[in-house]
């Protein structure tokens, strides 16, 4: 089979959390595990999207570590095609995002539905085009496969979308960008314990509302006996109705049972009630998380070793995605 390019992200937002987990890193160390030899792997900590958010630089630096402590790389090739595909990206595209609704809607007070359209409330340029930056970093590699979770799907439409703006824009020899596509994490997108009507996130302002990898089975214990459910007796799996039971249904079926059908897993509760559930739900995260928490509390106190990687990363990045460069500026006529 041919050669897969795969790139994946995460933002240096703060400690990674069991979304991250489950939707990503634990899916790249098994990509990293059987990916064939001829197959090229890059993981990147994308700063730039961090930005889009207010953000202390001292702490950034500290998340920054943080997450060098799973992974690594900085390259500015990013920032430049970034720019190149702004200005062939509509914007009506943009105001379509999830992501970008969803804080508009934060920061107007306001639904979803309703938040189209409206006066932008404040929120900044670069939250905007976050989603056309994503497609740089892919597209700077021109990777072709992304494993990424499930919160991703839309941002990846619209990179193929701009990967094949471009390629009918500026037409060469070949065209320049595969289409990439998404390689599935196993596990569904992991909801917020304290909202589960959205999805568990590093910058959600509430810490109870995500597990970190970090966190000690006492903290963890605590935020699952915490996690918003609902009233109705007895577990079934009814993610409209029961968004909370439903997805600590989903991370059990994750955690214990390999991402089996969350219906059999519900079916494992008959006549038992939440606290039955958040019982297991907790011993099975303390153990899924047992050895990642060991490697990192490890691996983050050795920070000259950690930006060693994050030079050989960045090295690597630059002069892997400079090919890619060279070849835009061409074909736009810079
Ligand atoms: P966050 O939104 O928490 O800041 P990132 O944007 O850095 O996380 O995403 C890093 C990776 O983690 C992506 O592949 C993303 O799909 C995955 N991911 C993030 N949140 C979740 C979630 N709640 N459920 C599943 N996967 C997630
Ligand atoms: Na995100």
């Amino acid at each position: 089979s041919k050669p897969r390019v795969i790139f994946s992200g995460i933002q240096p937002t703060g400690i990674p959390h069991l979304g991250n987990y489950l939707g990503a890193l634990s899916n790249w160390v098994k990509l990293q595990n059987t990916a064939s030899p001829s197959d090229e792997l890059l993981f990147s900590i994308v700063g730039w999207h961090a930005l889009t958010l207010p953000q202390d630089p001292q702490k950034l630096r500290e998340a920054r570590m943080d997450i060098l402590a799973v992974l690594t790389m900085y390259n500015p090739n990013h920032t430049e095609l970034a720019w190149i595909f702004n200005c062939i990206t509509p914007m009506g595209k943009l105001r379509r995002m999830t992501t970008w609704k969803s804080r508009l809607a934060t920061s107007r007070n306001m639904g979803e539905e309703d938040a189209v359209d409206v006066d932008d409330g404040g929120l900044n340029l670069g939250l905007f085009a976050y989603p056309v930056l994503q497609a740089a970093d892919i597209l700077a590699y021109r990777a072709t496969h992304v494993p990424v979770g499930d919160d991703q799907t839309q941002h990846l439409e619209l990179c193929r979308v701009i990967a094949d703006q471009f390629n009918r824009n500026f037409k060469g020899m070949e065209k320049l960008f595969p289409l990439p596509i998404q390689l599935n994490t196993p596990s569904k997108r992991i909801l917020s314990l304290r909202d589960p009507t959205s999805k568990m996130s590093k910058s959600a302002p509430d810490t109870s509302s995500r597990i970190l990898l970090t966190d000690p089975p006492s903290t963890i214990a605590n935020k699952i006996r915490s996690a918003v459910t609902d009233s109705i007796p007895g577990i079934t799996y009814d993610p409209v109705n029961r968004p909370g039971t439903a997805n600590l249904l989903t991370i059990l079926a994750a955690c214990n049972y390999d991402n089996e059908d969350v219906q059999e897993t519900a079916g494992r509760y008959v006549g038992k009630n939440h606290g039955a559930l958040k019982k297991d739900l907790t011993e099975a995260v303390v153990e899924l998380l047992k050895r990642p928490r060991e490697k990192f509390e490890k691996l983050r106190t050795e920070t000259g070793y950690l930006e060693q990687i994050a030079q050989a990363g960045a090295e690597k990045a630059r002069s892997r995605s400079e090919a890619t460069m060279v070849e835009v500026r061409k074909r736009v006529g810079l």
